[in-house]
């Protein structure tokens, strides 16, 4: 489904974010290893003021702020950008925009994402309220190809944590925080390798 990395060479990436940046932290220094498959190059952000861009000065990788709402616009500056640094993968960190199909489609299986649910079940936002609310016995996270539709792309790679009888929303948050961090490298290797 995606490109085959034959020649040894690591996939020159893209990472949006809009806030805090943890999964993006953990993408870099994951590849940092010599054998992971992609090297992020270039960093994209909607927000200004996105605790994440410290991560890229702190291991000094590009950066592009474009904070303009409109969306024509935006995606023709992020177009540029991304030809521009050669970038062959897409990873959507906590990203709160929608992109529209026409920039999709220019990257075919090339844009991934994390979500903090099992889906299909739970898209869109407030996933640990809505999952605690229902009582669900599981919860987890999600890496999945974005399609033109909201957190509903082919899944590549999921884990699932258990719900204790005590957890709060804050509990479970941080709990899949922390298998989010895993498993968006996984995901990486997973399609790259
Ligand atoms: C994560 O929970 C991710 O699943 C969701 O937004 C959050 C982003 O967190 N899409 P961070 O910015 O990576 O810390």
């Amino acid at each position: 489904m995606f490109m085959v990395n034959s020649i040894g060479k690591k996939i020159r990436t893209c990472v949006f974010i809009s806030g805090r940046g943890s999964n993006l932290k953990a993408i870099i220094k994951n590849s940092r290893d010599y054998n992971f498959p992609a090297k992020i190059v270039l960093i994209i952000t909607d927000q200004p003021k996105s605790y994440g861009l410290t991560y890229a000065k702190k291991y000094n990788i590009k950066y592009k702020i474009f904070f303009i709402k409109d969306k024509n616009l935006f995606e023709k500056k992020c177009l540029y950008e991304l030809k521009k640094n050669r970038i062959k993968l897409i990873c959507l960190a906590g990203f709160m925009r929608f992109l529209s199909k026409k920039f999709i489609k220019k990257f075919r299986y090339k844009i991934i994402n994390i979500h903090p649910s099992m889906l299909p079940k739970y898209k869109g936002l407030n996933t640990h309220k809505r999952v605690l609310n229902k009582k669900e016995k599981y919860s987890g996270c999600t890496v999945h190809y974005v399609s033109s539709t909201l957190d509903s792309g082919k899944i590549i790679l999921q884990k699932k944590v258990l719900i204790q009888s005590n957890e709060t929303e804050k509990s479970l948050q941080k709990k899949i925080l922390k298998l989010e961090h895993l498993i968006y490298s996984q995901a990486i290797r997973k399609i790259l390798n």
